[in-house]
């Protein structure tokens, strides 16, 4: 395909999304201007620099930088001059002290660049919105662009996953484009040319679809990752072991192992606000009843680490007051230095509250941590931390937590006693060295 036929393209907003969505483009050949109003992430990527944790995307950044097809702005003229596509990337986090999302940054985003459009182009949302918000921000664009409704919306979820952001941009398990006219399809379909030629399947369907599509996707996700660990509560009240279960459900093909792992539950930048905004959106629109129920998934996950807590509790004899608590991760999950709603911290924070001596250990999060919680103590590495614990924690499951040595450990430790958030651990092995094993869920 000759290059005068891709659509130039341009990112608004380069975070864990658009940076990737940026990058991961300029790869497949298309021209890319990547925009932030923060400069200091904008200054960062330009001189070739990732500034969050994401394996893969510093050397692929390194790579097309040089073939001069990505450049980074704050300026939406110049965005708006280059772009016959512009993607939003900006963040929907939850709004303070409510379950709704926070749309200003993707207001911010559509009204920063729609009086630069002077010409036919497609704006395609990419950001996590409740249903409704494209009908509104496409009346934004008309009212606001020079080229009135010469500007057209569409809407592109995007479900990536941390740690696997590359390869789920580049080989994503399928491509949906909500879209209001043919020309809007044929332009992302130029967009994401290369992808679709992978064989990549591809649902077509208007933008209120396109919408709900990754709330149902989040919700389901979390669903199930809560369904099991509501398994494990029912496990810890009759001895059974909800791994043995899992492993049991996940041989069934209509179930399915992947997000049936029983543990500390979910965290993140997604998956919590998403269950919230969605149930809370539905709520606004009269139909609250219908996923009523994702309210008792996000109880039940938040149930996942006040148990967690009460486990170590139980191990160290009935309080954690004065107690060393070595905790492993700080990350919301492990490949990642994202430590939004994080579990981990969450479990190590409410520990510190209640008087015990908790240090931290993350291999990628730690000056995240740091920076949010300057009052909890970190330490260099897992054995670092662990020295004179009272009993180790296993919060983020990292390869290098799961391949911790239990000799090893042993020898730092005050009390050999770990509790095994993540059901990362092999029981047997770590019995054998003489430590005493608990795990949510299993006998
Ligand atoms: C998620 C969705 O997977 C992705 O499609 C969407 O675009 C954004 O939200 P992400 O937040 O990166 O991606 O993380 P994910 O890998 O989905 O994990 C979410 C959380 O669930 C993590 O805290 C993880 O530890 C937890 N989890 C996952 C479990 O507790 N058990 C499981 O079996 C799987």
């Amino acid at each position: 395909m000759s290059q005068a036929v891709l659509p130039r393209l341009t990112v608004i907003g380069t975070g864990y999304l658009g940076a990737t969505h940026a990058i991961c483009m300029a790869s497949l050949g298309y021209d890319v201007v990547g925009l932030d109003v923060d400069p200091g992430k904008i200054e960062k990527l330009q001189s070739g620099e990732v500034p969050f944790f994401e394996p893969g995307l510093p050397e692929l950044l390194t790579k097309t930088m040089q073939t001069g097809r990505l450049r980074f702005t704050t300026s939406y003229e110049e965005a708006a001059e280059h772009g016959d596509v512009h993607f939003i990337c900006v963040g929907t986090p939850q709004m303070p002290g409510q379950d709704a999302a926070d749309l200003s940054y993707v207001d911010a985003a559509v009204r920063g660049l729609a009086p630069h459009l002077t010409r036919r182009c497609l704006v395609v949302g990419k950001s996590t919105v409740p249903v409704g918000t494209s009908a509104r921000l496409g009346a934004v664009l008309h009212e606001l662009a020079p080229a009135g409704e010469e500007v057209e919306l569409a809407w592109n979820p995007e479900f990536l996953r941390e740690g696997f952001a590359v390869d789920d941009t580049l080989r994503p398990d399928r491509l949906v484009f909500g879209v209001a006219s043919d020309w809007a399809r044929e332009r992302l379909t130029a967009a994401f040319r290369p992808i679709l030629d992978l064989g990549t399947p591809l649902v077509v369907t208007d933008l209120a679809t396109a919408e709900l599509v990754k709330m149902a996707a989040n919700s389901f996700l979390a669903t199930k990752i809560s369904y099991i660990n509501a398994m494990a509560e029912i496990c810890e009240a009759t001895g059974a072991d909800v791994r043995d279960l899992a492993s049991a459900l996940a041989y069934d093909d209509r179930i399915g192992g992947r997000f049936l792992s029983p543990g500390l539950g979910f965290g993140g930048g997604c998956l919590p606000k998403d269950i919230r905004a969605f149930a809370h959106r539905a709520e606004e629109i009269g139909v609250g009843q219908a996923v009523s129920f994702l309210r008792e998934v996000d109880a039940i996950n938040r149930r996942r680490r006040s148990r967690t807590i009460d486990l170590v509790r139980e191990m160290l004899g009935g309080h954690l007051n004065g107690k060393n608590i070595a905790c492993l991760g700080a990350a919301f999950k492990p490949n990642s230095d994202d430590i939004r709603d994080a579990p981990a911290l969450d479990v190590a924070r409410t520990m510190h509250g209640l008087g015990a001596n908790v240090r931290v250990y993350d291999p990628a999060a730690l000056d995240n941590a740091r920076r949010a919680y300057p009052e909890l103590r970190y330490g260099s590495s897992a054995l670092d931390v662990a020295r004179d614990a009272d009993a180790v924690v296993l919060l983020t499951e990292w390869a290098e937590f799961r391949e911790i040595d239990p000799d090893a450990l042993a020898a730092v430790v005050r009390h050999r006693r770990i509790v095994d958030g993540r059901h990362a651990l092999d029981a047997e092995t770590w019995r054998a060295s003489g430590w005493e094993y608990r795990a949510l869920g299993r006998p």
